[in-house]
């Protein structure tokens, strides 16, 4: 696959993982990118999972026959992107290996020493390729602190490690925003300060074209995905709409959650989404918590605590820095109920989060009392 006219890539499709990261299904698969860029040096950008490091070094031969490239830049050591680097060490033992300090010392922990020669660069330090020219832009946290991009001002490509990436292999016929938010936010949600400051540092640069460690690249309308980023990064709202999620033992605090999505429907609101914390992908949950501006969390109290999907679920917001949303509850108890109270003592370190002053108290099942607490809560919601 051609990007530009000295740009090919050569990374694989994963059709065979079942959990990526250990824990995100990933019904489409996975791809891991990697690139050639021919110039009068020329450079390989990352490795692939190391299940496919022979079909990835077969990729790299069929580009460029005998020739062993000049250097191998190396911008995220995760291993879904560097666990090949043994093997294309062994392949290419003269390929000058390129990172940062960071790098080298996850490369010696994960590999031991290498005899290839190396490069350490600086931040805003450039490569000069002949006619191509990188500058390396370090991206700490983005995911991890050895990250870095590099800039091609020749084709004005961003190399952009895992920014910018989603959930899918390359012939996955899917939405790009929809499994990238789910990648986004559960991967590096965390560090939405961080890629703020990525996009200041990239704003500066006249990219054309985004080549990402994951999906696809990305050659036009990228203000659009660019602007994507900005709001995620930035905790903002993306879409209008109301997030209710759930948890229900014997159908009763369903049953009130799904009577608030009628009412809040019948009162204007344009979308509602529904999430069932037990049966529904965690990550679909959390993805959709901050894609909306108001989260409405309804779940039992439990062990004197709440029930334990719903705690995985508050767990996966906070450790992300939720923020900057309206959050209202519903509780439900049989003798003491108190999951709204448990609820919210979660959100207490969370950074402009309003609380909605109605709160629905179910006490075992709906009620007339119950159903008017839902309705103001509704009222509250929509004015
Ligand atoms: Fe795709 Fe953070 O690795």
């Amino acid at each position: 696959m051609k990007i530009t006219e000295d740009i090919l890539y050569v990374g694989v499709n994963d059709r065979e993982i079942d959990l990526f990261e250990g824990q995100y299904i990933v019904p489409e698969g996975m791809a891991y990118n990697s690139y050639v860029i021919f110039d009068e040096k020329t450079a390989v950008t990352d490795t692939v999972d190391a299940r496919f490091a022979d079909e990835w070094l077969g990729n790299i031969k069929a580009v460029l026959g005998g020739k062993a490239p000049d250097y191998l830049i190396i911008h995220h050591m995760e291993p879904d992107h560097s666990s090949s680097i043994r093997a294309f060490c062994e392949a290419y033992p003269e390929t000058v290996i390129v990172g940062n300090a960071k790098t080298f010392g996850m490369i010696k922990a994960f590999f031991g020493d290498i005899s290839n020669g190396t490069l350490a660069v600086k931040d805003g330090e450039k490569l000069s390729l002949g006619k191509h020219e990188l500058t390396f832009v370090f991206a700490p946290m983005v995911h991890w602190p050895e990250v870095m991009l590099s800039f091609d001002s020749t084709d004005k490509v961003l190399f952009s490690a895992d920014a910018f990436g989603k959930f899918g292999a390359l012939d996955a016929d899917e939405d790009w925003a929809c499994e990238a938010r789910r990648y986004y936010f559960g991967i590096v949600g965390k560090y939405g300060a961080q890629v703020q400051a990525l996009l200041k540092k990239a704003a500066g640069l006249p990219i054309e074209i985004i080549c990402p460690l994951h999906g696809p690249v990305l050659t036009e309308n990228l203000g659009y995905y660019i602007g994507l980023y900005n709001t995620w990064s930035a905790y903002g709202v993306e879409s209008e709409g109301i997030c209710i999620a759930y948890t229900s033992v014997y159908g009763n605090t369903k049953k009130a959650a799904e009577l608030l999505k009628e009412k809040l429907l019948e009162k204007g609101c344009k979308k509602v989404v529904l999430n069932d914390l037990a049966r529904a992908d965690m990550a679909e949950c959390i993805e959709d918590a901050f894609r909306y501006g108001t989260l409405v969390l309804a779940t039992t109290t439990y062990n004197g605590d709440i029930f334990p999907f719903m705690k995985q679920f508050i767990d996966g917001l906070t450790e992300r820095f939720y923020q900057n949303r309206r959050l209202a509850f519903i509780e439900n108890g049989s003798w003491g109920p108190l999951a709204a109270r448990k609820m919210k003592a979660h959100f207490e370190n969370s950074k402009n989060i309003t609380f909605a002053e109605n709160t629905v108290t179910v006490r075992s099942a709906l009620n007339e009392e119950s159903v008017a607490a839902i309705e103001a809560l509704a009222d509250e919601l929509t004015a």
